[in-house]
């Protein structure tokens, strides 16, 4: 097997690599956490409601964050790398309208388009998105907030058509507080004329960060982070510079990875309460936490309690983070209860952890996890980014080697995933 060492880990480069894991080699580590992947895929498409030059910090380098800004280069859009590590200057003239297949179909997020589009436009096209495999993921909410703008939107050819000649400011409920659909709504709203009001607005962090994003550019957004979102439409929107918060997600994937292998755990760059439904079950769980304000720390002695939970909107358990905790309660002392509330198909990662000795069994939405003394590394296959986080946590907790394929998977989310591994004290390596 040929290694390579040290290579750059660059997302599209590494992609045809597999990650190999040695397990049970984990000594205590810290790893810094990047700005939000969530916030940065809404981010910067809101970038194109100001003419002019935004300046992003924090910006995560990951696959899904190269594609959102091919996409604003593909409408028009001038992006380049700027002084600093995670700094993006994003220079917006006139825009196209469509956004091309090749490129929506990589990213989820290339859907957040809809919103900025018909704001600035009065039109937008972008396809049905692609993503990750973990259910039918429907985009109705979407479309009824922007049909209640006054926005025409149709579904043809495989796109989402919308055409405003104007937008107005209109009460929104959505049936479920979803975090794409309230994203788009808020953007389409700072171009209605008068106010928006959302009700059952998602309250996740993301939402708050692209807020703020947006009343920093001269927008009026009241609400954020609460069920109730109120937008002042029509004021003209400025550039600006901003700094993307911490990956949430990430930070408690790492938390997780560093217990799994028996070290002491520290993620720093972070916003604990944002973590708050996690620490809680880590807790719970017999985890010993610091909380340092801007830094937490975490040590387990032996194996974990087992646990019960369900995924929630936030401030509930993520449902991003769903896989990582099952993976790390495959080692629970007794029996643990998942039961999955946000997507309807997310236990892909459940037959690949059973390859490493795992017992689990799926009823409908829930997984019962039998905890066992030990697991042993095996070759796996990650079909989605979280399940590929997953199964990293797993193979930090096995005995010998994992190896795991599908990491193009993984790279969506994860920035230099070798070395902060690496300085979280596991042995990893990539190899051809
Ligand atoms: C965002 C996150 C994703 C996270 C998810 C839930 C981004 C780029 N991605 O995804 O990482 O897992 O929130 O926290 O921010 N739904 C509908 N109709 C709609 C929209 C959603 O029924 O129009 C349903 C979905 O099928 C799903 C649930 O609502 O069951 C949650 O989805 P949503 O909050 O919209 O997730 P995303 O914004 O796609």
């Amino acid at each position: 097997m040929a290694t390579i060492h040290k290579a750059k880990e660059n997302p599209m480069k590494l992609a045809d690599r597999k990650l190999l894991i040695r397990g049970r080699t984990a000594r205590s580590g810290r790893v810094t956490i990047s700005g939000a992947k969530n916030s940065a895929v809404a981010v910067l498409p809101a970038c194109l409601l100001a003419e002019g030059t935004s300046i992003l910090q924090n910006v995560p380098d990951i696959a899904d964050v190269a594609v959102q800004r091919e996409i604003l280069e593909s409408l028009g859009a001038e992006v380049s790398d700027g002084d600093q590590p995670g700094e993006l200057r994003l220079s917006v003239g006139d825009v196209d309208a469509e956004v091309p297949y090749a490129l929506a179909k990589q990213l989820r997020g290339s859907v957040l388009l809809l919103g900025p589009l018909v704001a600035r436009k009065g039109e937008a096209r972008v396809p049905l998105p692609g993503g990750c495999a973990i259910g039918s993921r429907p985009l109705d909410l979407h479309l009824k907030a922007l049909r209640e703008l006054g926005a025409e939107v149709e579904i043809e050819h495989g796109h989402i058509a919308a055409r405003a000649r104007r937008l107005v400011g209109a009460e929104v409920y959505l049936d479920f507080p979803s975090v794409g659909a309230t994203e788009n709504l808020i953007m389409a709203a700072t171009a209605a004329q008068g106010t928006t009001v959302v009700y059952n607005a998602a309250k996740e962090p993301e939402v708050v960060d692209l807020a703020n994003f947006l009343n920093a550019m001269g927008a009026r957004v009241v609400g954020a982070g609460t069920d109730t979102i109120k937008i002042e439409g029509g004021r003209e929107l400025r550039p600006v510079e901003y700094t993307i918060i911490p990956d949430r997600i990430e930070a408690g994937t790492y938390l997780l990875m560093g217990l799994a292998g028996g070290g002491r755990v520290t993620v720093e760059n972070v916003i604990p309460t944002h973590l708050e439904a996690l620490l809680a079950k880590l807790e719970e769980a017999g985890v010993e936490l610091t909380d340092g304000g801007d830094y937490i720390s975490a040590r387990l002695e032996g194996r974990p309690k087992a646990l019960q939970l369900k995924t929630l909107p936030y401030p509930g358990f993520p449902t991003d983070l769903q896989p990582q905790l099952s993976a790390f309660l495959l080692l629970a002392n007794g029996t643990s209860v998942i039961s999955e509330r946000i997507f309807e198909d997310r236990f892909g990662h459940v037959d690949e952890l059973k390859r490493l000795g795992g017992k689990v069994e799926i009823d409908g939405r829930t997984a019962v996890i039998d905890g066992v003394e030990s697991l042993t590394g095996a070759p796996v296959t990650a079909t989605d980014l979280r399940m590929g986080a997953a199964l990293i946590v797993a193979g930090v907790a096995a005995r010998g080697e994992t190896l795991i394929d599908g990491v193009e998977h993984i790279l969506r989310g994860y920035e230099r995933l070798e070395e902060k591994l690496t300085q979280l004290g596991v042995a990893c390596e990539w190899v051809e």
